[in-house]
């Protein structure tokens, strides 16, 4: 049975005593996890060492990279190898964040690299996409999600498997707007990537998890993981409280 995965990203938020007290609230009020479902935290790099064992005490909680460079080591000054983040216990990682391709520059061509390198690694990699609000209006969104569906799985054809990708849809003016897409939207865009994800993967695409993303609350996230083709969420600003996370666990 496929699990529905509940993921938080702390983005660059919090000092390492609030991580570490946050990811100790998030496990004691997730004592009774439902079976069903599985959690995924991705704080900041400079906490990893610390909330790693914290999360890694309950089943079914998992520590994720927000970001990592797509080498095994080397010359690359400021960034984080897949190696360094897995010895810390992290299992996950994000690709093509909206916030890294629209603020950091990133291009289809690097996500696609990270995908597959992470992958190779041995990271469960999650793969973000998302229109524009400006490609949405222009009609774009079937050809902007395809494009990056395309380009970040371009590498990993063969090797992806619904335990070790999942793909995150987070309309990019749904992130951190408080403006959630409305059902309707989120059944066609998660229809569409499902059409795309099994013509690209036909073994594996009917399995692989679609989380939707962008003002996920503790007040709508009952409503959204109930949609089709809704395997999850990814949440920014609700997630960095370990009670409203929680409840958005449980919803
Ligand atoms: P918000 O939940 O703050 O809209 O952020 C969504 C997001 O970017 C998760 O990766």
């Amino acid at each position: 049975m496929k699990k529905l995965l509940m993921a938080a990203n702390w983005k660059m938020y919090k000092s390492v005593e609030e991580g570490v007290a946050t990811a100790r609230e998030l496990v004691s009020l997730l004592d009774k996890l439902p079976e069903d479902r599985e959690v995924l935290v991705c704080p900041s790099f400079i906490m990893m060492h610390s909330v790693c064992p914290i999360l890694a005490q309950k089943a079914g909680c998992y520590a994720g990279a927000q970001n990592f460079y797509p080498a095994a080591q080397g010359a690359f000054t400021g960034e984080v190898a897949p190696e360094q983040l897995m010895g810390l216990g992290c299992t996950h990682a994000l690709a093509g964040h909206s916030e890294r391709r629209h603020v950091l520059g990133e291009m289809d061509e690097l996500i696609g690299r990270k995908v597959a390198f992470g992958l190779d690694a041995g990271l469960k990699m999650i793969l973000c996409i998302g229109e524009t609000i400006v490609e949405r209006r222009l009609g774009q969104i079937e050809e902007v999600l395809a494009r990056q569906l395309e380009s970040g799985l371009a590498g990993v054809l063969s090797t992806a498997t619904a335990q070790n990708l999942a793909v995150a849809y987070e309309p990019v003016w749904a992130i951190g707007t408080g403006e959630v897409a409305g059902p309707d939207e989120i059944l066609a865009a998660h229809a569409f990537v499902r059409a795309t994800l099994t013509s690209l993967l036909p073994k594996e695409g009917a399995q692989i998890r679609i989380l939707y993303g962008g003002s996920v609350k503790p007040d709508n996230a009952a409503t959204i993981i109930r949609l089709d083709n809704v395997d999850g969420v990814l949440v920014g600003g609700a997630s960095l409280k370990a009670d409203s996370f929680s409840q958005i666990v449980l919803a």
